[in-house]
């Protein structure tokens, strides 16, 4: 996916906002001590499509008359969002014992588990010490919130690993509040902070949570069918931890008998190239990329109107970057 900027006024509302975001981001996370600072700075090596800070200022910006700036709390908000995103990932990379993520080598592959540990909690505090700033209880509320939902989400997807009978539901609750909640509350809260109504905002949560849910499915099948020079992270990691994706899940409930045991058998066996073949010919490939384009469509249509028309016009374009990406 790429920042697809229209070429508007709004593009340059956006670029600014994502600057001042990155500046945030980094005066908070600077230290005096050097051996904090540098893994920092190796994380912001993590930096990629920054769509959660983007969603925050688009949903701002939407409910912004143009020539209207985002207040401050847009900034704080967009870059707390991006600093509890890292939190997670590199918390993510030693559950899975991944080595690369963004072309470079993860925090664990580099100093091990515990520096990993620990820095994703550093991170995870600076977020919350940086949200205080903006001086609203809600905010702190609002993503203390999302947070527990996240890690009750990787908890529950913990206790299913290896479980050959979890189902699509029990999936898509682990997807939601693992990846969906953090990119909702992106766009609730930026449309919240412009002054959309508690009803807009709502709306715009729900078309995040969305686009969430189809941005998990479409990591989910390039972990199993990327290959790791293009995708720029480890990959196979789902197979290899035991950790059951909706077009395993699909074809294990929609096929029977031979074709239904192979696709266990290799599970099990943890081998890749005979499950996707296994996958392809099933159709449940395929029908997983199906159920996230419908995620996304079923969010672009819930899409309340706006105040700036090139702002909606984006908010649907981003939306159809989530699935139409292969990195
Ligand atoms: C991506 O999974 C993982 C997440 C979206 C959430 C991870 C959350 C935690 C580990 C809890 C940490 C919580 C706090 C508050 C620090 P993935 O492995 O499918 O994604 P990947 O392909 O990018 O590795
Ligand atoms: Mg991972």
């Amino acid at each position: 996916m790429t920042r697809a900027f229209p070429s508007t006024a709004l593009a340059a509302d956006i670029a600014a906002g994502l600057a001042r975001v990155e500046t945030l981001f980094e005066s908070q996370l600077s230290s005096r001590f050097p051996a904090v600072n540098d893994l920092c700075r190796h994380v912001e090596g993590y930096r990629g499509k920054m769509l959660r800070p983007t969603l925050v200022i688009v949903c701002g910006l939407a409910f912004t008359d143009e020539g209207e700036p985002l207040k401050a709390e847009h900034d704080i908000i967009a870059a707390t969002v991006e600093m509890i995103h890292m939190a997670t990932l590199v918390h993510d990379d030693v559950l899975d014992e991944a080595a690369m993520r963004r072309r470079g080598e993860t925090v664990n592959s580099l100093r091990g588990n515990e520096t990993a540990v620990m820095l994703g909690d550093y991170l995870i505090s600076n977020a919350f010490h940086l949200c205080s700033r903006a001086g609203d209880p809600a905010l702190n509320l609002r993503l203390g919130e999302v947070t527990n939902t996240l890690c009750e989400g990787e908890l529950v997807q913990l206790s299913r690993r290896h479980d050959l009978a979890l189902d699509a539901n029990t999936y898509f609750e682990i997807v939601r509040r693992k990846t969906a909640v953090l990119v909702g509350a992106a766009c609730e809260l930026g449309a919240r902070l412009a002054g959309a109504s508690v009803s807009e905002a709502q709306s715009m949560r729900s078309f995040g949570e969305g686009l969430g849910v189809a941005f998990q499915i479409q990591d989910d099948l390039l972990d199993l069918l990327g290959d790791e020079a293009t995708v720029g992270k480890s990959i196979g990691r789902d197979l290899e931890k035991g950790k059951l994706t909706l077009p395993m899940i699909l074809h294990i409930s929609q096929t029977t008998g031979a074709e239904r045991h192979a696709a266990l058998r290799a599970i099990e066996a943890k081998d890749g190239a005979a499950l996707r073949t296994l996958l392809v010919r099933s159709g449940s490939i395929d029908a997983a990329r199906a159920r996230a384009i419908e995620f996304v469509l079923e969010s672009k249509r819930g899409l309340p109107a706006t105040r700036r028309a090139h702002a909606h016009e984006l908010l649907l374009k981003l939306a159809d970057g989530v699935v139409a990406r292969d990195s």
